[in-house]
């Protein structure tokens, strides 16, 4: 069957493992949980939000969307928003989602992490039964916050780890990078390391590539998250070729964070090239302009990128998750299959 690039990307099976689920709020359902919940929000059209997400860096991004949280309340808010994710997912043909969560958004503002899980779990779970779709969560600490913080944070949630056994199955590190190391939570990454969760780390978004190394060597995560800086340090290229490291890369994220000022300028078709094990993913869909297809065709577009290193790409992805060896396997035959109908 002959396609456009455009049909080849949107056919593509996928996996997503770099998805923060607050970051797929979109200004609608911000503003209609708004409504349900009674919560004032400092915007009176979903235009005025929108108009609002012009960003200069992480941090002026981040004050939006810890802001934009504000009206998840209940267990059924964050139901609807990991529904709202999911429809999108499986439009763009995403087969697998390993999701971020922040429970110290919400328990700061008096939602228990109890809700937090119980409302993203149904969903997943319901989409799992409904559709091939398969779903785990990684509980990320903010890294503004203490360790000691964390530490409380792993504590309240792991009473509940049972009863989500099917789904929480890691831990990352996320919020404003610059000048808070990964070194600075190497007690609870080596605690939740010893209770056997998979560890990811962002690093490499606006810090330097001081902080891949601390993320890989200290706190002994299992992918990184962004990495992009990583190309400043040419010993650090080498070690993530040569371990193949995983980099959950998001360009149209870096694009709106100005952390490239263009995507032709964007190092993941290098990074790909030179041999690292790159995936692309969406981050926060709803405040960056787009979804995985959209981050997938953004890149191809500016990149060049051909069908077979979409592939490499699509691939990478479904190899880097937690799943299990055997799904994994009939992901990327699924995925050749596809491939190898088209041209
Ligand atoms: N939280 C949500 N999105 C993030 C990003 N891109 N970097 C760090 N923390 C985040
Ligand atoms: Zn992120």
């Amino acid at each position: 069957m002959t396609i456009s690039l455009h049909e080849f990307i949107q056919g593509l099976p996928k996996a997503e493992l770099h998805l923060h689920i607050e970051g797929s709020l979109e200004p609608e359902l911000m503003f209609a949980l708004a409504q349900r919940n009674g919560v004032t929000l400092p915007y009176a059209t979903v235009e005025e939000i929108r108009a609002a997400y012009n960003f200069t860096d992480l941090q002026s991004f981040l004050n939006l969307y810890y802001a934009g949280a504000a009206v998840l309340l209940t267990e059924e808010d964050f139901y609807d928003l990991t529904m709202a994710y999911i429809q999108r997912a499986l439009a763009d043909q995403v087969r697998h989602v390993e999701l971020f969560f922040d429970p110290q958004t919400h328990t700061a503002r008096g939602v228990s992490t109890e809700i937090v899980f119980a409302g993203i779990a149904r969903a997943l779970r319901q989409a799992r039964q409904e559709h091939a779709f398969s779903g785990s969560m990684i509980l990320c600490f903010l890294r503004h916050l203490s360790e000691e913080d964390a530490l409380l944070t792993l504590q309240a949630a792991l009473p509940l780890r049972e009863q989500y056994a099917d789904l929480w199955n890691g831990v990352g590190l996320d919020s404003a990078e610059v000048d808070n190391p990964p070194e600075r939570f190497a007690r609870v990454f080596a605690q939740a390391r010893e209770l056997g969760f998979h560890l990811v780390a962002h690093a490499g978004e606006e810090g330097p590539p001081a902080y891949i190394h601390s993320a890989l060597d200290i706190l002994q995560v299992e992918r990184i998250d962004h990495g992009v800086r990583a190309e400043e340090d040419e010993a650090l290229m080498q070690k993530l070729a040569k371990t193949q490291m995983p980099l959950t890369v998001c360009p149209l994220s870096n694009l709106k964070l100005c952390v490239v000022d263009d995507l032709s300028k964007h190092n993941l078709a290098r990074m790909l090239r030179a041999g690292l094990c790159i995936t692309i993913n969406s981050d926060d869909p709803a405040y960056f302009g787009g979804y995985m297809n959209a981050n997938f065709i953004a890149s191809a577009d500016a990149l060049d990128l051909s069908r077979a290193e979409l592939v490499q790409l699509a691939k990478n992805g479904f190899c880097a998750s937690f799943a299990p060896a055997e799904q994994k396997q009939l992901w990327l035959e699924e995925l050749d299959a596809f491939a190898s109908s088209t041209h």
